[in-house]
């Protein structure tokens, strides 16, 4: 989050608005399930969560998604036992150690979305290095929650914007919906245009509660290891069914009515 003034964060939001393609957003659920099924810890249904996770990011760009957000580890994702903690906190750097400079070649730009506070050295420098290293690709934006929460950033940004206040640079008139988005983590990229969630169940936990207001909502019953162009291709088929509104009328209604 940019502090002290929005304005870079606008300038850049400005432009990855012109960004191409649909913005999808993934709840990566199921890996603990998927790996009792299979009478193994947990911690390899992790493992195995980040195989799928490459093979979703592959098939994404390749079906015209121009930008991809994944839920990685919740503010809330800490109250489970420390050994799983640790374990999540490991993968990070295991996917950005193999595929960053893949990543990098094929102009995605990578960005971890969330609380910087309670995450480990290795950690913060693994987020530092991709973030450096792919700030200037603008083919794809893969954006990684990790350590995020969406009433986390809501009131991180409440908090930037207050200390904007407070420190005269801008006065309470000033907000504005456009101006709150810049604070939040996900002001470069758009809002979801869909968001699914594996595992079957059904709820947002906390994901991009902002950003969701008019994304359309997808529930797959696959866990997420066994995730990848197949599921994503069905999820998007059933995005395609939809009708978005954005709180307005069908315009055939519109027309019977009148
Ligand atoms: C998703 O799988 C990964 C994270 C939440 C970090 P889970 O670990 O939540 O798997 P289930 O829901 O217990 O099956
Ligand atoms: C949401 O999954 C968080 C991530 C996928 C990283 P959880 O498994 O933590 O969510 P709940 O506890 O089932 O709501
Ligand atoms: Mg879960």
């Amino acid at each position: 989050m940019p502090k002290g003034g929005d304005k870079r964060a606008i300038a850049e939001r400005g432009l990855d608005e012109t960004r191409s393609g649909l913005h999808v957003a993934i709840i990566m659920d199921g890996n603990g399930r998927w790996a009792k099924a299979r009478g193994l810890p947990r911690t390899l249904g992790h493992r195995a969560g980040v195989k799928a996770l490459k093979a979703t990011v592959a098939a994404a760009a390749e079906l015209g998604i121009g930008c991809l957000t994944v839920f990685g580890f919740s503010t809330e994702n800490w109250n489970r036992p420390a050994q799983e903690v640790n374990d999540l906190m490991g993968l990070l750097k295991a996917f950005v150690d193999s595929d960053l400079d893949r990543l990098h070649q094929e102009g995605v730009r990578v960005r971890v979305l969330g609380r910087r506070d309670g995450l480990g050295a290795d950690v913060l420098a693994t987020i530092a290095r991709a973030e450096s290293l792919t700030k200037a690709n603008d083919r794809f934006l893969l954006q990684v929650a990790f350590n995020y929460g969406g009433r986390a950033d809501i009131t991180d940004a409440a908090r930037h914007f207050a200390e904007d206040v407070v420190a005269g640079r801008l006065a309470p008139d000033d907000l504005t919906e456009a101006r709150f988005a810049s604070y939040l983590s996900t002001a470069l990229g758009p809002n979801p245009d869909l968001i699914i969630r594996t595992s079957g169940e059904k709820r947002i936990s906390n994901f991009l509660l902002w950003e969701a207001a008019y994304a359309e909502l997808v529930f797959q019953d696959v866990l997420w290891p066994d995730y990848g162009a197949e599921p994503l291709k069905s999820a998007l088929a059933e995005f395609k069914t939809r009708q978005r509104r954005f709180g307005g009328a069908e315009l055939d209604d519109v027309l019977a009515a009148s």
